[in-house]
């Protein structure tokens, strides 16, 4: 590795160019002497870090944070599961029992006991029930109301196929990925909730290639007195960003199935990979070999954008984009069909980079990890650096079989005749697996974490325990 030292400027010295070089300053202490062997990943006191975090709750001057108490859970309980922490019965039914409570009435979650459904704490505890829970009474699964869930999701469409993150709140691309995570797992997809979603997610990706929040639907007013959403004026609302670049490819990976039931015919949706790529790659911080992510341009790196703009890097691999060994491209030509991948080198993202970033910087030194140094330790970013620390080791695909099997099921009546056939479909579908001897940890085996799945973000066996649970039950209508 070259001597590091901080990436050149043109000398023009704005609020931006200083507090970067002020980070590049900061980071290059932090630069190990032997780049193979960075500081251990200490995974005990990460542990403590969490369990503290959890039963201290929120500080008070952090009320804001009340209708996060879903994601402070499934920070933690995932953290465990990257780590490999097992949990033992008592804590897990406590945990069950207090994530039932968060349970609205009318479906879905809410942020806090008592608090509106939204649907972001949805995902939350629904992914946290998905590491703690088990099937029958009091185990946590099968007391969500899917009915309910379903009819909620559906009372937040928007006529543009993007969805309120809840009664009378805004729409963002973070719902429409929590949604489809929560109605993937719990099997409640149908034609009707998806209609109209990749056409979203698509028109969310700007002129730099990342996805911004939303998009501003224009509809023309038609003769007959009804409205026409007009697909082609449909511009991005603001500027793309790691958080919601993530949640919109996930989703659109996730959408992929569908778009494949549709009339060929008819106009397709498209999303831009190799413009997505680009705008990945410049994420990238690696000018002094700690190769942290950027959420959006001209801003800092930051450990959690490990996950976020790492986690895109294993999601576009995992369609065989950019390096990877997934799918062949004919699987996903329907998104990149024009476009040629052999020449895309698997560098573009540099995954010891980031291990080092992750372990030499993130690493706060006296427990859990963060943003960057000097800042203190969270149990937001403990998660997502692992996360990014697990994608960053681990080359997880989909089976070949994975578009066969999901068009299969797609086609198929979701009645009582068909639950074997869904359920394999679907439950193979997002069965991931890492071929043998792929994984690349950098320093000791010590470091290792477990892999997490690039769409959900848990781990291969708590996706496969839920989906095979939900997909032995019907669709509710
Ligand atoms: C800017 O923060 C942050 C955003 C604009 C949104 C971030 C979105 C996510 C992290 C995705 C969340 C995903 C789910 C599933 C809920 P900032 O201005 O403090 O940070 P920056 O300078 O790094 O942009
Ligand atoms: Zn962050």
């Amino acid at each position: 590795m070259a001597q590091p030292r901080q990436s050149p400027d043109d000398l023009y010295a704005t609020e931006t160019s200083d507090t970067q070089a002020e980070t590049e300053a900061v980071l290059l202490k932090h630069v190990p002497a032997d780049p193979e062997s960075p500081p251990p990943l200490q995974k005990a006191q990460h542990l403590q870090f969490l369990v503290r975090n959890l039963t201290q709750g929120f500080p008070s001057r952090y009320t804001s944070q009340d209708a996060s108490q879903p994601w402070l859970l499934y920070w933690t309980l995932q953290s465990f599961s990257v780590m490999g922490v097992a949990m033992d019965p008592d804590n897990k039914q406590k945990a069950i029992n207090t994530i039932l409570a968060w349970q609205h009435p009318e479906g879905g979650f809410g942020g806090g006991p008592g608090q509106a459904a939204h649907l972001l704490p949805t995902y939350a505890a629904v992914c946290a029930l998905a590491i703690v829970g088990r099937p029958g009474p009091g185990g946590g699964w099968d007391q969500i109301d899917r009915e309910k869930l379903y009819n909620f999701f559906l009372s937040l469409k928007e006529p543009d196929g993007s969805f309120l993150v809840s009664h009378g709140a805004e729409v963002d691309v973070r719902g429409t990925y929590c949604l489809l995570v929560v109605a993937y797992v719990l099997n409640l997809l149908t034609p009707e909730l998806l209609e109209g979603m990749p056409a979203f997610i698509a028109s969310c990706q700007t002129y730099e290639g990342g996805f911004s929040s939303a998009s501003q639907p224009y509809f023309s007013a038609e003769s007959d007195g009804t409205t026409k959403l007009l697909d082609d004026i449909r511009p991005p609302l603001g500027e793309a960003h790691g958080g919601y670049t993530f949640c919109a490819l996930a989703s659109w990976i996730m959408l992929q199935p569908y778009l494949n039931l549709q009339d060929p015919a008819s106009p397709r949706p498209s999303v831009e990979y190799k413009r997505l790529m680009r705008w990945l790659v410049q994420m990238q911080g690696s000018e002094i070999e700690l190769g942290g992510f950027r959420g959006r341009t001209n801003k800092l790196v930051d450990g959690c954008y490990s996950w976020w703009v790492g986690g895109c890097f294993a999601l576009l691999a995992s369609q065989g984009v950019g390096g990877g060994h997934g799918q062949d491209a004919d699987h996903t030509s329907t998104t990149h069909e024009d476009e040629e991948w052999d020449d895309v080198e698997e560098f573009v993202w540099n995954k010891l980079a980031l291990q080092r970033y992750i372990l030499c910087a993130a690493q706060h030194p006296a427990s859990g990890l963060r943003d960057k140094p000097p800042k203190s330790a969270d149990s937001y970013h403990t998660l997502y650096c692992l996360a990014g620390l697990s994608a960053a080791q681990h080359n997880i695909y989909p089976s070949p079989a994975r578009q066969a099997q999901l068009d299969q099921a797609w086609q198929l009546p979701s009645d009582e005749q068909n639950h074997e056939l869904r359920k394999t479909a679907f439950t193979e579908a997002l069965s991931w697996s890492e071929e043998e001897g792929t994984s690349h940890v950098l320093g000791s085996q010590a470091n290792r974490v477990n892999a997490t799945h690039p769409i959900f973000n848990l781990t291969m066996t708590h996706t496969e325990g839920i989906m095979s649970h939900f997909y032995k039950q019907t669709v509710p209508r």
